[in-house]
């Protein structure tokens, strides 16, 4: 099939790819000169495994090209995806700026005879399909044959190639059987269920699964504080809540915070939405406030450990910047967050990720932060290691290097990443999330208190 795609970010550049890989004609779109180019060079705007050589092999093939021509772009496609940035606004609802002024450019240049289906694949608010197809109708010629279907994505940053090849669940919602069947031959081959339903059902698919997996990873931090104070372990209490079929063992590690481009932005969006139609979904408040409390309960952790506010004199050596791990993305990362709380209070920083050095150059400025150029050069005479992001390459440390690196045997586990008695029989001092480890004292329930 001949396909256009608009926008080259995580959605739209790995939709592109993957889609000319299927053996779909694909042309991708954006406005950005400059970073089309690099692409078609092979240098991608992001870090994802495997990505580059897709690209590149698809080019090669000449099944997949790239263009600022949107015109040039759309001419010929039986299936059009819009998947520009939806960010989040001022008020927490989604800004759609993008998708409304691409839906008035698609209608303009919607000059031929072809019937088209226009998907959005960007995350929008229930009711946004409407508008698009309103758009189009405004500026699209009268002869134009076009019908609009919402098509949400679920792929994860880190392995977002591997997840658009092979999804999990295929969702569209569209107004007639004419554009259900374009898309039905357009997924046929990946023998998977479709979800087929209307256009506000689809859009809602996409926010409910986002505000609910956020929900569980709020359920578990606030779990973590609770194990806490009684004396039990988060680890232990999410593995045996998760053997249970109904509940899962995924997205219950208890952590920092969740972060990153879509989990933040969806969730307030979504609270932004039942406020709209005048209900309140008082839950997502609550998974918000858990989420922003998080990052000081660890902060919190640290400044106990060191006896007041102040930090000053202090280094702290920082493993991870990325909002997750097997990804370069510092939007919205938590980790990034947590530096800041403690330069705010006087500390010094080294730092180093795998991947994400770049981006958190940007964000952390790089007059007074050291960056280390692996995981051990930022050790060196620091006052305690910090893990922030969940990368693989941080679980297996040699702990008798990171002792003689540091200044003291002391680590602060954010992710939970590392063996808790592997650790602590390495003479570390541990404090991680939730956890009872040798290093905290519980102290005795006041049950009298708690009567009061
Ligand atoms: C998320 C969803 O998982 C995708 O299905 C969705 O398509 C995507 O958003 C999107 O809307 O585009 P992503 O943002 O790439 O994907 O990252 P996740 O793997 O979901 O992680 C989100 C955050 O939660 C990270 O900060 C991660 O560290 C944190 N997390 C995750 C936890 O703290 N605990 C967990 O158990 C799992």
């Amino acid at each position: 099939m001949k396909l256009c795609v608009i926008g080259t970010g995580y959605v739209g550049l790995v939709g592109a790819a993957v889609f000319a890989d299927w053996g779909n004609e694909v042309i991708g779109v954006d406005i950005d000169e400059a970073k089309i180019k690099k692409i078609e060079r092979g240098i991608m705007p992001i870090y994802e495994p495997g990505l580059s050589d897709l690209v590149l092999l698809n080019v090669k093939q000449k099944r997949l090209s790239f263009t600022t021509n949107l015109k040039k772009g759309i001419q010929g496609a039986e299936i059009v995806f819009i998947c520009v940035g939806t960010p989040q606004s001022k008020s927490g609802s989604a800004d759609l700026s993008q998708v409304w002024q691409v839906s008035e450019n698609i209608g303009k240049f919607m000059t031929d005879k072809i019937y088209k289906v226009i998907v959005t694949k960007s995350t929008v608010p229930v009711g946004t399909n409407e508008k698009v197809k309103q758009i189009l109708k405004k500026f699209a010629p009268k002869s134009a044959k076009f019908d609009v279907a919402s098509n949400p994505e679920f792929l994860r940053e880190g392995c977002s190639v591997k997840d658009m090849q092979k999804t999990e669940r295929t969702v569209v919602g569209t107004e007639t059987e004419r554009a259900m069947k374009v898309m039905r031959k357009f997924y046929e081959h990946l023998n998977m269920p479709i979800v087929e339903c209307d256009l506000r059902s689809s859009e809602m698919i996409k926010y409910a699964s986002n505000a609910f997996l956020a929900t569980k990873i709020s359920f578990i931090n606030e779990m973590a504080q609770l194990c806490e104070k009684a004396g039990a372990d988060v680890v232990k209490v999410a593995e045996g809540m998760g053997l249970d079929s109904r509940i899962g063992s995924k997205f219950l590690n208890a952590g920092i915070g969740y972060g990153g481009a879509c989990f933040p932005k969806d969730v307030s969006a979504l609270r932004r939405t039942s406020l709209d139609f005048a209900y309140d979904f008082a839950l997502l408040q609550g998974v918000m406030r858990v989420n922003d409390v998080q990052k000081h309960y660890f902060a919190n952790k640290i400044y106990e450990e060191f006896g007041g506010e102040n930090l000053s004199g202090l280094t702290f050596a920082c493993l991870g910047l990325a909002f997750k791990g097997d990804t370069d993305d510092t939007r919205e990362s938590v980790a990034i967050k947590i530096i800041h709380l403690l330069r705010g209070r006087g500390a010094q920083v080294r730092v180093y990720d795998p991947e994400a050095m770049e981006n958190a150059k940007r964000e952390l400025g790089t007059s007074s932060v050291f960056f280390a150029k692996d995981k051990y050069e930022v050790l060196k005479g620091a006052d305690a290691m910090l893990i922030l992001t969940e990368w693989g390459e941080f679980k297996d440390m040699d702990l008798t290097k990171v002792k003689k690196l540091l200044k003291k045997p002391l680590i602060f586990d954010g992710r939970n990443l590392l063996d808790k008695k592997v650790v602590e029989a390495n003479g570390f001092k541990y404090l991680a999330i939730g956890r009872k480890t040798g290093s905290q004292k519980q102290k005795a329930p006041d049950f009298r208190a708690a009567i009061l």
